[in-house]
């Protein structure tokens, strides 16, 4: 990717361990130029994850505007999982808010994704939402010219295989599914990060250390992530964390370390046991010239190398 000209993103997160660490990569790589930080609520309430988004923008020097977003899905009663903690990002000290620190932006998430969209030239703005769809689905609602400005959404999200909130349901999909319908049919370009590579990159112990290794006050705050997202995998059998938001970061930035495949993608709304799964037709013989594709393949080495880079700049 040529640093020179690094690729305008907004964010859309509801942090959340790895939300930070995908903040963190966003924020430090050169190829990489933040517009706007948006939240929406999801791991935890909107207040905790605004309050979150404030702080990590204090911590890595994100001058662009944090804008909350949606209370609640759209028409789903979801309820986060607790899974990042109380706070949405328990285990992590943020700093006190100062009179120096960043200010919450008083317009709303979805009229500055709109804002931000329409005052740039087509195909500029790439976003790449990490928490549930809720802004993303309002504004391409509120705006429908908004889907063909966007350059392409690039979300974590959605598994073509198995889930992790239900059998066959991903977290950010489960939480709010009619947003992710809406925003996987609005015709834009949409990649979906989904489980099937995000689980692929586990922190196991040896990349823990490196990361513990690197000094930085981004390597500390990476650690302090890891650390904090661990107990609930080791729990579960996994031999560490997944970082699956950072995985839709790099997929940006470091094309090259995913491998994609087009497919229609479709949401299942109704199903018994299936909502908030994203079909992914995968059948050889169905037209592929459609604008959804998803991750089939994670170059993990890449991908840690990558994240562990950034986290060492000073
Ligand atoms: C997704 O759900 C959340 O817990 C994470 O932040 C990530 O966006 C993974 O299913
Ligand atoms: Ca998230």
């Amino acid at each position: 990717m040529d640093a020179e000209v690094p690729r305008k993103i907004i964010v859309d997160c509801d942090p959340g361990h790895d939300d930070a660490v995908a903040l963190l990569l966003a924020s430090t790589h050169p190829g990489l130029d933040i517009l706007a930080v948006t939240t929406v609520a999801g791991n935890s309430t909107i207040a905790n994850v605004t309050r979150n988004a404030l702080g990590l923008a204090e911590l890595l020097d994100i001058t662009a505007p944090v804008a909350a977003g949606a209370t609640r899905p759209l028409v789903a009663n979801s309820e986060d999982d607790g899974f990042h903690g109380e706070t949405g990002l328990s285990g992590v000290t943020l700093p006190a808010t100062s009179a120096a620190s960043p200010a919450l932006d008083p317009r709303h998430a979805v009229d500055l994704i709109i804002e931000l969209v329409m005052s740039h030239a087509p195909g500029e703005i790439t976003l790449v939402p990490t928490g549930p769809f809720t802004n993303i689905a309002l504004a391409v609602r509120r705006e429908p010219r908004i889907a063909r400005r966007v350059r392409e959404v690039v979300l974590m999200g959605g598994a073509a295989d198995v889930g992790n909130m239900t059998a066959t349901a991903e977290f950010n999909v489960w939480f709010d599914p009619e947003a992710a319908e809406i925003v996987f049919s609005a015709g834009w370009p949409v990649r979906m990060v989904g489980l099937d590579v995000t689980m692929q990159a586990l922190a196991t112990p040896a990349v823990i250390e490196r990361a513990r290794a690197i000094g930085t006050a981004r390597g500390r705050l990476l650690t302090e992530m890891l650390d904090a997202a661990s107990p609930g995998y080791l729990k579960d059998g996994f031999p560490g964390p997944a970082l699956h938001d950072v995985v839709a970061v790099a997929a940006v930035v470091a094309p090259e370390l995913v491998e994609f495949e087009q497919a229609p993608i479709r949401v299942e709304l109704t199903g018994t046991h299936t909502r908030g799964m994203t079909v992914v037709d995968r059948r050889r013989w169905i037209p592929r010239a459609v604008p959804t594709q998803y991750a089939r393949a994670l170059d993990v080495d890449g991908f840690w190398n990558l994240l562990l880079d950034a986290a060492a700049r000073p």
